[in-house]
Parts: C-alpha cells; sequence; structure tokens
C-alpha cells in the first residue's frame, strides 16, 4: 500500500531516506515526503513520483542524522501535496508517517476538532499526530501519549514518530508490516528489507501492537497489549543488495523474469523434514483449501490439476476475497493453504484469520519470511525466490508453482522426482529467458501493441496459465485481456472474435486436439492465432516456441508471455515496475 522508513544513527539522513523511497516506492508511487530533525523538523513532500518530486525539492539537501520518509498509494483523501506524509499536529511538534488504514478515524477527527485541533489534510493518518499532541496536552510524556494514541486507532497501522523536542524515532504496527534494521551506525525501521539492505542484513520483525523505541544506544520493544517491555529476536536475512537493484536491466520487471532461472533451483531446495511434515497434515486434513489472491489465486489453481492428475488429491481452490463464505465448511480438521509473495494481502490475512477462528490448521507458501503470513500460520514455506520489487509478480508466480509441484510429489512419496523434473527445467528457463527469445517476442509485441482486446485459451493446467498470461497483459500494458477454457468458448464468447482479434493458444501434449479445434473455431472466425506449444501447427500465426514439460508446463509456458507483457508495456511508452492504480502488497480488503 505505502512504504515507510525512518533512521536514527551516525550516518547523514538524506541518501538514507532517499534511496529507501526508492526501494519502497514499488510499494505505492502517487506522491512521498520526508521529515528530518535538526534544529527542528524539515519537511519535503509532494505528489509524484520520488525522483520526480527530488528533481523539484532535493530530498538530498535535508539536514541531520535521524528521519522518516513515506511514499503514498493513496486510499483517504486525494492524490495532493496537503495528504502527502509526513503529517504533523498543530503546533508541529511531532511528524508521523503511517501505512495503513485507521477505521475510525472519522470519530477520532470529529472529537479532535470539537476539542480545537486544525486539520489540514483528508487523511486518516492526520489524527495520529493530533492525537498525541492532546495526549501530551493533558500531562502525559511523548511516550505515554503514543503509546495511549495508538491503543486507539481501530484498523491497520504501521507508523513512524517524531517528536521535534526529544532525539527518539517510535516504530509501532499493527496489520501492517513493519521491520527494524540494526547496523553499527544505527537503526533503521522500514515496511520492507530492501530499504535498508545495503546497511545492514540483521532484522528485528515487530508483532502486532509492537511500539519500538529507537534511540541513538539501541532499541526498546513495548508490547502495548501486553502493557510491558518485550524481547524481540534479531534474525539475518540472506538476501543481497543486488538482489533489490536493476543492475544493467532497464526494469525490476525484465530483471526478474530473467532471474527464473535460478528462484526455480532456490524454490525446489526445500528441508525435506518440512516438505514431509506438509505432506502428512495434508494425508491427514478432512477437507483442504487452497487460498490466494491474483498470481497466487492462479498459482493455486495450477496447483489443484497438478495435485489431481499426480497425487489424486482433492483440493478447493478459492480466491481469499471469497473465502469468508466458505467458513461455514470449516472445522478443526481442515487444513487452509494459503498463498503469498508479501505475506500481507489482507484479503489472505483475513482468510487465515477465519480459519484460525475455526481452529482449522494453516499452512503458508510465502516469499517474505517475518510477515504476517509467517507469523500466523503453523507452519510456513518459504519460496525463496529474493525481493521482488516490480509490482507485478513474475518470479515468485513461478516459484509458488515449483514448490506446488514438490509437494505434489511428495504426496506420493516421489520427492526427489518431483526436484529432479525442477532441476531440469534450468536449461529451458534459461533459453526463455535469453535475448533470443526476448527478441522474437518483441517482434509479436509490435504486432499487438495497437490493439484492444486479447483472449486466450487453454485447457487443465494450461487453463491456469491462460488466467495468469491474462492478467500480466492486463496489468502492465492496460490491454484488455481475458482467458477462457478452451471448450468455454462456445458457450458464448466466441460472439467477441472479429477479424485480426489476437488469440494466444497455450497448448500441451495432453490436449492438443481438444484445444486446437478451439483455436480453429477461433480462426475460422477471423481470430489471429499465437500458438505457445512445443510444435508448429498450420494453424498458427505467430508460434512462440516451448520445450513440452508436462506437470511444469505451467512454468515454461507463462515466462514468453510475462516477456510478452513487458514488451507491450514499454512498446505503449508504460512503466511496466509501476503501473497505474497498483501497489506491490494489497493491505486493504
Ligand atoms: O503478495 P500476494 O501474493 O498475496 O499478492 C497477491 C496479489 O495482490 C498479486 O498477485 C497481484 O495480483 C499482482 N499484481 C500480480 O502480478
Amino acid at each position: 500500500m505505502c512504504g515507510i522508513i525512518g533512521y536514527i544513527g551516525k550516518k547523514d539522513i538524506a541518501p538514507i531516506l532517499f534511496q529507501g523511497l526508492k526501494r519502497l516506492e514499488y510499494r505505492g508511487y502517487d506522491s512521498a515526503g520526508i521529515a528530518t530533525l535538526a534544529s527542528g523538523f524539515h519537511i519535503k513532500k509532494d505528489v509524484g513520483k520520488v525522483d520526480e518530486i527530488h528533481q523539484r525539492l532535493n530530498f538530498l539537501d535535508a539536514p541531520g542524522t535521524l528521519g522518516i520518509a513515506h511514499t503514498r498509494w493513496a486510499t483517504h483523501g486525494g492524490v495532493t501535496k496537503e495528504n502527502a506524509h509526513p503529517h504533523v499536529d498543530c503546533e508541529e511538534n511531532i511528524a508521523v508517517v503511517h501505512n495503513g488504514i485507521i477505521e475510525n478515524y472519522q470519530e477520532l477527527k470529529r472529537n479532535l476538532i470539537s476539542l480545537g485541533h486544525k486539520f489540514k489534510s483528508q487523511t486518516d493518518t492526520e489524527v495520529i499526530p493530533h492525537l498525541i499532541e492532546e495526549m501530551m496536552k493533558k500531562g502525559k510524556n511523548f511516550t505515554d501519549a503514543t503509546a495511549s494514541a495508538l491503543k486507539s486507532l481501530e484498523g491497520s497501522y504501521a507508523v513512524l514518530i517524531l517528536n521535534k523536542n526529544e532525539r527518539k524515532l517510535f516504530a509501532a504496527r499493527k496489520g501492517s508490516p513493519l521491520v527494524l534494521g540494526i547496523s553499527d551506525s544505527g537503526y533503521f525501521a522500514a515496511s520492507d528489507i530492501p530499504a535498508f539492505l545495503e546497511y545492514t542484513k540483521n532484522v528485528v520483525y515487530l508483532h502486532d501492537y509492537d511500539l519500538a523505541v529507537l534511540t541513538d544506544n539501541g532499541i526498546k520493544v513495548f508490547n502495548l497489549m501486553e502493557n510491558r517491555e518485550v524481547e524481540r529476536k534479531v534474525d539475518t536475512v540472506n538476501w543481497d543488495i543486488r538482489q533489490a537493484e536493476k543492475g544493467e536491466f532497464d526494469h525490476f520487471m525484465l530483471k526478474e523474469i530473467s532471474e527464473q532461472v535460478d528462484t526455480i533451483q532456490r524454490a525446489s531446495q526445500q528441508n525435506k523434514e518440512l516438505i514431509n511434515h506438509v505432506v502428512e497434515e495434508m494425508k491427514n486434513a478432512h477437507g483442504i483449501f487452497l487460498v490466494g489472491a491474483g498470481s497466487s489465486y492462479h498459482a493455486c489453481v495450477a496447483a489443484s490439476y497438478i495435485m489431481s492428475k499426480v497425487s489424486k488429491l482433492h483440493v478447493n481452490v478459492v480466491l481469499a476475497s471469497e473465502f469468508p463464505y466458505y467458513e461455514h465448511y470449516l472445522t478443526d480438521k481442515t487444513l487452509v493453504i494459503a498463498v503469498s509473495q508479501s505475506g500481507e494481502t489482507a484479503d489472505v490475512l483475513e482468510a487465515v484469520k477465519s480459519a484460525k477462528a475455526k481452529k482449522s490448521k494453516v499452512i503458508s507458501l510465502v516469499n517474505v519470511v517475518g510477515s504476517s503470513l509467517t507469523r500466523t500460520s503453523d507452519v510456513f514455506l518459504n519460496i525463496n525466490a529474493g525481493p521482488e520489487i516490480c509490482v507485478l509478480s513474475t518470479k515468485t508466480y513461478t516459484s509458488q508453482l515449483a514448490l506446488f509441484i514438490l509437494l505434489s510429489y511428495a504426496l506420493v512419496n516421489k520427492y526427489e522426482e518431483g526436484k529432479k523434473k525442477l532441476t531440469r527445467l534450468w536449461n529451458e528457463i534459461y533459453h526463455l529467458t535469453s535475448a533470443t527469445t526476448r527478441t522474437k517476442i518483441k517482434e509479436l509485441a509490435e504486432k499487438l501493441r495497437d490493439k484492444e482486446h486479447i483472449f486466450l485459451i487453454g485447457r487443465g493446467l494450461q487453463y491456469a496459465t491462460a488466467m495468469e498470461a491474462a492478467l500480466k497483459i492486463k496489468e502492465v500494458s492496460y490491454i484488455h485481456a481475458e482467458a477462457f477454457a478452451g471448450g468455454e468458448l462456445k458457450h458464448g464468447t466466441i460472439a467477441l472474435i472479429e477479424d485480426g482479434t489476437p488469440c494466444i493458444v497455450f497448448v500441451s501434449e495432453e490436449n492438443e486436439k481438444e484445444i486446437l479445434s478451439n483455436a480453429i473455431e477461433i480462426k475460422s472466425r477471423g481470430g489471429y492465432i499465437i500458438g505457445v506449444s512445443p510444435k508448429n501447427n498450420e494453424i498458427f500465426d505467430f508460434w512462440i516456441k516451448v520445450p513440452e514439460s508436462n506437470n511444469e508446463n505451467p512454468i515454461v509456458q507463462i515466462i514468453p508471455i510475462q516477456i510478452l507483457a513487458y514488451q507491450l508495456a514499454v512498446l505503449r511508452g508504460l512503466d511496466p515496475d509501476h503501473p497505474r492504480n497498483l501497489a506491490k502488497s494489497v493491505t486493504v480488503k
């Protein structure tokens, strides 16, 4: 939703906040701002992307060694300078940046206004500095006032708070991600580790209701529910700063697509005991739900086909946002497998909450260790794809698939066979992400760049791929793309086919005849057929060669379309890393 970063220590604050904002920009990019403390506050904020605002306001000349910053994805209040963070109280003594949603802000705001407070924005966030100000007016010190203010908030928050008169940084969370970084030269707090990864790999994951006080001498964490100081363990992450940088690539999206050659291998290096434990849970469960949103949901759809075929195991696949309507089925014998790259998607966390309320077991597949999902699940498996910065899921989607493939084979005592199948994909993925493939796909993108609609069809596993491929094209190129099960076309959708309508057809050996006959139905109505297939066919107007990989088809077949979506965005003059209206983790329901 939004990204926040703060620092206290010996280093100059300006480059830390500026770099941090750029690394967090994937979380929201309609406005940004910073507040640093050096003989009073220095606040700069405006609408636009971080670099654009920097051109106008020069973030790099902000003084001091203590400060906070925010990059925004608007929820409450339009995209205006006044609504950009940081927000301050009436006397401008308290500055706050916030990620999340304060659900009771209207009531709090009304009350504060009746007490004489003057608001400058339409945001929910602005109630926080005013609440702290009000508590301090009543005689509380900064720490107690902050604790009381936070206790009165309903909804979700990750906040960083500064007081003009104290050299301290407060960091608190409930329902939104916040992680601390510990280095020799100072302390960090941010929505995500890449924001400070170049300074330290030592991190502390805060829990809900934690209020951390960061000073030059260290960190103390209090839990507002437990009303006491708590110990939080220091973890070391194995992420590398190069994973969070574009390197020689123009965009993170292309870099992350190319990384799949390694990420599939990493996803398949799992702890065998843990996999066996998950397998036992799956075998013993009375009813299994696979739950996710967006691409993670598509990985669940693909998994349901693989599990049916390889493991003969029935699973129910449900969109996270629809899951509450199935809660009547849940018992203490049900197993919910929650899938989420970020581990912070509100719909997924809500689904887990309802499962927990019925005492069902929750196992999750995540990429961000320490995220809310890893902490609320009974067990989690790390897909281990490294930081994914582009808003679109690419490498994390295929890593989720890899893990599901591994589980499907492990369910029938063929863990090693599953692992071998994934290992063998290295060559294929290397070729599919090579410059040769990219050049070929660019030719296709040139043909499709001005189209208004693209249809995609597949059967079985390839239907799941068609759904994910349509999402990739839509979200980054803004071309309307829609996926259908091949057999469904004749039940209505075929009416949409006109002369030249592009249709991407995903072919596998398993259902080659059936899907090609659907493609012929489209071709005979003037459709332009793009085959994603191991073999060429006379009905294809354009052929993308992919190896026949059976149960691994969803991995190899999506890669060329990820590249196509990327090329379409670039040709249409769009920024693939920051599609309009989207945010990397959707932490609102
Ligand atoms: O972090 P999650 O996997 O839970 O995110 C779920 C969706 O928000 C995400 O897959 C989204 O659809 C992406 N934009 C897909 O590219």
